[in-house]
């Protein structure tokens, strides 16, 4: 439904079937603020999908590709000030400090409401305010939550009607009293009377905004990627991790997979990994040769909601989990046949891409599709380009580029994907990008090594994401830039929930720290990775059921060389040693690391993370 509105009276008239009053003042107060000239309240069916994307291209900001290569998929090409997740934008407003803690941005929440009120005000006059209600997770599951948000941007409507559940069906489960988490977001860019409008609209003032006591999400000045699609790291993530804290769950930065035995055995795995270190990637991962008959399927690529339940197998408290996310907003650079072909073929009909290259036939280009780039393409800023610009270092398609696709049209997409209940987690993995010190796999010895590993997970930066290459950044569960609250207190929680579960007599999963990344004297990558990493994934699965060895380590349990399955794969002792091995230089200097770490969440760091840190220490010799 898309009502007119005179900015001078705005008086919001929902479709009939809206029944929630929270919903309908708030839409108005925000209207009142904005002062669009329509309101268009979305009911999630394809033929506003359809229309959407059709005003889109008329307005020059989406193009539709050729239908005989990429069916009903377009390709959007956003401003170069506006290409990626804005992390020294985003705050988090507690009322207090200290209850965002040193890793999060932090503001005043009414210094920063007397901030953001003057750039809401009439921020979306010439526009139409899209009312987009969404459930992160299966509707009505008891693990999924309710979000709305109002935005000015179709481009936002679209990608969130493939990235939630989105739509009539949502607000008919909110009923007349349902509560849902609060999002607003504006491109920040209000049209003057007849002033035409750009391809890409945004505001070089950027305000990525939580108030994690009120739940509100306020965004401005970005039509990007987490910046802008609210529902994902803003809600699911840093919103979710302080419901999560406040009512006993987890909100975590992992992907979610399937792994099916020949004799049809099915665990789940969560891993956490930070960004770029191949999460889509390992989410769709196809079994090699030596695993024949296992099969990995695919529940999420990014985000797990995790909440404690009795498991009606074993009778016993488990973990489980559900994808919040209904899409995948994954990074096309380097995505292909050989390192994710389950992606390639999801990748077919249904897409929206954002700052990849266009080919002259009407399809999509990006660095790593194909081994040799086409003679001419159009790069992701609309200008020629040719293997020579490659050459000389100008990429056709903007290193964070992306696509969002449909978890449905994933071809490994898991039976349970969508499963109101969630699935048991079997096992946490956790892992960064280390070129040395962290082995292939280690296996915390009990819950509190677990969380200790996980918190002082650190990964080498790469260029698509700072600049900067091979610096270790210190990422605890990669969730410093999505944890919506102190770090300190989201490993208590971490720590808090173990100790209550274990104390219910509750099946925990297993904890292990993974890294795909090491290499050797010569700078080269020992592990093959991508399929091969099955090989560790089975072995953690055997020790889950309790059927495979290790050999502990002054940091845990890992694997020795007889212990994996190497049918299929030619590494040999020497190669393994490489990935496997503890040198106490570099865990001098990685205890050092954690040290500094520590020094700064020392405030309200729980203590059983430093007398971790001490018997480490003292098992390494050190
Ligand atoms: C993402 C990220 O986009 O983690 O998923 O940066
Ligand atoms: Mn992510």
């Amino acid at each position: 439904m898309n009502q007119p509105v005179n900015p001078s009276v705005i008086k919001v008239v929902p479709p009939d079937y809206v029944k929630n009053t929270q919903l309908i003042h708030w839409v108005q107060e925000i209207a009142t603020l904005t002062q669009p000239d329509h309101i268009h309240w979305c009911d999630g069916s394809q033929k506003e999908y359809d229309e959407l994307c059709e005003l889109l291209v008329k307005a020059g900001s989406l193009k539709r590709l050729n239908p005989a290569k990429r069916k009903n998929s377009f390709l959007a090409w956003s401003d170069p000030q506006d290409v990626a997740r804005v992390e020294d934008r985003t705050f988090i407003c507690s009322k207090h400090k200290d209850d965002a803690g040193p890793t999060n941005n932090w503001v005043d929440p009414d210094e920063m409401r007397r901030t953001l009120t003057p750039l809401f005000t009439g921020c979306m006059r010439g526009r139409t305010l899209y009312v987009v209600p969404f459930s992160m997770g299966p509707i009505g599951s008891p693990i999924a939550h309710i979000g709305v948000e109002l935005s000015d941007s179709p481009y936002v409507a679209i990608n969130m009607r493939i990235m939630t559940r989105m739509g009539k069906a949502v607000i008919d489960l909110l009923g007349k009293d349902g509560e849902f988490v609060h999002c607003i977001h504006s491109v920040g860019k209000p049209l003057l009377p007849g002033e035409k409008d750009v391809a890409w609209p945004n505001n070089p003032s950027k305000y990525i905004v939580h108030y994690p006591e009120s739940r509100e999400i306020w965004s401005f000045g970005s039509g990007y990627g987490g910046n802008a699609l609210l529902g994902k790291k803003c809600f699911a993530l840093r919103i979710a991790s302080t419901m999560g804290r406040d009512q006993g769950w987890l909100a975590e930065h992992m992907l979610i997979l399937g792994v099916t035995s020949p004799a049809g055995k099915k665990f789940h795995i969560a891993a956490a990994f930070p960004s770029a270190c191949g999460k889509t990637n390992f989410s769709m991962m196809i079994p090699p040769k030596g695993f024949d008959g296992w099969k990995v399927t695919t529940i999420g690529d990014d985000i797990a909601w995790i909440k404690p339940r009795k498991d009606p197998v074993s009778g016993k408290t488990r973990l489980f989990a559900i994808n919040p996310e209904s899409g995948y907003f994954g990074v096309a650079p380097g995505t292909n046949r050989a390192t994710n072909a389950n992606c390639i073929d999801s990748l077919n009909q249904d897409v929206l891409f954002t700052n990849v290259a266009l080919t002259d036939d009407g399809d999509v280009w990006w660095e790593g599709l194909t081994d040799t780039p086409p003679a001419h393409l159009i790069d992701w800023q609309g200008k020629d380009w040719t293997p020579e610009d490659g050459k000389s270092g100008r990429a056709a398609a903007h290193p964070n580029a992306r696509f969002t696709m449909a978890a449905m049209n994933n071809p490994a997409v898991d039976p349970n994907w969508d499963n109101p209940e969630g699935v048991p987690i079997d096992a946490f993995v956790f892992g960064g990008r280390r070129s040395n010190t962290v082995p292939l796999v280690t296996e915390a010895r009990d819950w509190v090594e677990g969380v200790y590993m996980a918190a002082t997970m650190g990964s080498e930066t790469t260029a698509a994401i700072t600049g900067k290459v091979g610096v270790v950044r210190r990422d605890p569960f990669a969730m410093i830039a999505f944890a919506g609250y102190n770090m300190s207190d989201y490993f208590q929680h971490w720590l808090s929930m173990g100790k209550k579960l274990a104390n219910e007599g509750a099946i925990l999963p297993k904890i292990y720290l993974v890294n795909w990344f090491r290499k050797d004297a010569n700078g080269k990558f020992v592990w093959p990775g991508f399929g091969e990493n099955m090989r560790v994934l089975s072995w953690i699965l055997d020790r889950v059921a309790g059927k495979s060895n290790a050999t502990e380590t002054p940091i845990g349990n890992c694997p020795s060389y007889q212990d994996l399955n190497w049918d299929g794969l030619n590494l040999n002792t020497e190669q393994f040693e490489d990935v496997i091995s503890i040198n106490s230089d570099d865990w001098r200097a990685e205890l050092e690391m954690h040290n500094e770490l520590f020094e700064k969440l020392a405030n309200r760091l729980p203590q059983e993370l430093l007398e971790t840190r001490k018997k480490l220490q003292e098992r390494l010799g050190l």
